[in-house]
C-alpha cells in the first residue's frame, strides 16, 4: 500500500478517482484500483471482530459466496457501430435526479469501522451526489441531512400506531422514501459474530478494547432467536403509505410470488436482496432472482437489486436484466474501512467509472439503451 496516497486520500488531496488518476498518468497513486483492494487494505486496518461482522455471511456462508459467483454465468453481449463518444449515466429514482443508478444500502454497525461514521457517509453521499439508504434506525445518528437525498431504513414497527409515528418523524426529517427490510425477521445466526463472541452492542459503540477477552458465551444462546418485527405483515404497506407521502419501499423480496403481492398491495417499489448473504443461507443469488421478480412486476413498479456488487459490469448485468438502479453495501464500507470519507467517495467514483466504460464498451450511451439483450445466462 502506498503510503503517501494513503495519506493524501485521508486528506481529501486526491480530487480523482484513482482509476481516472491511473489513466491521467498519476503514477503516485499505486493505492487500491478496484473494490477488491479496497476491501485488502480495510481488512488490514479494521479489528478481526469488525471485519468479519462486514464481511460475513450467515452459517455456512453459501448464498454470500452465490451473490458473487452468480454473476459468473451471467454474460454481456454488447452491441458494436454506436456512438459512445459520450456516455450518460444519470437516472431518476422515484422522482430524485442521481448522477448515477448507484445506491448506498442500509448498513447498520458502521461505527465499528469509524466512530461517528453515519455521518460520514452521509457527507460522501452528499459529495458524490449519490442516494443515502441510512442503517435501519440510524438516520437518528445523522446530524447533517441538508445536503444528501436520503431514504430511511427499518425493520418495521409491530404496530399500526408505532409505524404511523415512525414513518412522520422520517417524512418531517425530510427523508426521501421509507425502506422496508422484509428479511429480517430473527436474528440471524451468523458463524463468524458467534465465534468472536461478536456483541450486538458494539454496533453503537464500536469494538472496545477489553472485547476480545470477553468470556464465552454459549453462541446459540448470545445469537438466535432474538425478533426484530416477526409480525410484519402486507397491511404495514397501507398503515405507512396512508400516514405519509412517502414511497414505501421493500426490501429483501426474492421470490416472484411477493413481487406480485407486492405491486398488488400497494409498494412503491421493490429490492431484490437477500442481505448480502447475512439472513437466511441457501437463498437464490440477487442477480439470478432478478429476472423473476422483474416478470413479476411488468413494469408497474420499480426494481432494484443489491448483492454482491463489486464491479460496473455488476451493474450493467442488473441493469440488463431491469433492475432501475443498484445499492451496494460492503463496497463504501471498505471505503470506509481503508480511507474514512475519501475512500468512501473514490469507491462510489470508482464503480460509476467502471460502469461507464462498461456501458461505452458494450455500445450503450445511456441507460436507456440498455435492454434485457444485452445480458445472457450462460450454463
Ligand atoms: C455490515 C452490514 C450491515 C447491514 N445492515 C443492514 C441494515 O441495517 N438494514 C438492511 O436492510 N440491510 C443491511 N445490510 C444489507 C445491505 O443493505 C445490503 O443488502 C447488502 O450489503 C448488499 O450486498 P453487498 O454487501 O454484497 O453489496 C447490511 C449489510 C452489511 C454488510
Amino acid at each position: 500500500m502506498n503510503r503517501r496516497y494513503a495519506f493524501r486520500c485521508l486528506m481529501g488531496m486526491v480530487s480523482s478517482s484513482p482509476l481516472l488518476a491511473m489513466q491521467n498518468g498519476d503514477d503516485d497513486v499505486l493505492g487500491p484500483v478496484n473494490v477488491h483492494e479496497f476491501e485488502e487494505v480495510a481488512k488490514k486496518k479494521l479489528h478481526k471482530l469488525a471485519y468479519d461482522f462486514i464481511a460475513g455471511g450467515v452459517e455456512d456462508e453459501m448464498t454470500l459466496e452465490a451473490n458473487r459467483a452468480a454473476y459468473k454465468h451471467w454474460y454481456l453481449v454488447p452491441r458494436v457501430m454506436t456512438d459512445v463518444s459520450t456516455v450518460d449515466l444519470s437516472t431518476e429514482v422515484f422522482g430524485i435526479k442521481l448522477p448515477a443508478p448507484i445506491l448506498v444500502a442500509p448498513t447498520g454497525g458502521k461505527n465499528l469501522v469509524l466512530p461517528n461514521a453515519e455521518n460520514i457517509v452521509a457527507r460522501a453521499c452528499a459529495k458524490t451526489k449519490t442516494l443515502f439508504c441510512t442503517g435501519a434506525g440510524a438516520e437518528r445518528a445523522v446530524e447533517d441531512f441538508d445536503n444528501v437525498h436520503w431514504w430511511s431504513n427499518t425493520t418495521g414497527q409491530a404496530t399500526k400506531t408505532a409505524a404511523v409515528s415512525y414513518a412522520k418523524r422520517i417524512e418531517d426529517r425530510g427523508g426521501k422514501a421509507i425502506t422496508v427490510t422484509v428479511d429480517n425477521q430473527y436474528q440471524s445466526n451468523r458463524d463468524r459474530n458467534n465465534r468472536n463472541r461478536f456483541d450486538y452492542g458494539y454496533m453503537g459503540t464500536g469494538v472496545p478494547k477489553a472485547g476480545v477477552n470477553q468470556p464465552p458465551r454459549n453462541p446459540a444462546r448470545a445469537a438466535m432467536w432474538q425478533p426484530h418485527t416477526p409480525n410484519l405483515t402486507w397491511d404495514y404497506i397501507d398503515w405507512v403509505r396512508g400516514a405519509v407521502n412517502l414511497p414505501v419501499i421493500l426490501k429483501g423480496v426474492l421470490a416472484p410470488e411477493d413481487a406480485e403481492l407486492a405491486v398488488s398491495r400497494g409498494a412503491s417499489g421493490i429490492v431484490v436482496s437477500n442481505h448480502g448473504g447475512r439472513q437466511l443461507d441457501g437463498v437464490i443469488a440477487t442477480i439470478d432472482a432478478l429476472p423473476d421478480v422483474i416478470q413479476a412486476t411488468g413494469g408497474k413498479i420499480p426494481v432494484l437489486m443489491d448483492g454482491g456488487i463489486r464491479r460496473g459490469t455488476d451493474i450493467l448485468k442488473a441493469l440488463g436484466l431491469g433492475a432501475k438502479a443498484v445499492l451496494v453495501g460492503r463496497a463504501p464500507l471498505w471505503g470506509l474501512g481503508a480511507f474514512g470519507q475519501p475512500g468512501v467517495e473514490r469507491v462510489l467514483e470508482l464503480l460509476a467509472a467502471e460502469l461507464k466504460l462498461a456501458m461505452a464498451l458494450a455500445g450503450k450511451a445511456n441507460l436507456a439503451q440498455i435492454d434485457r439483450k444485452l445480458v445472457r445466462r450462460i450454463g
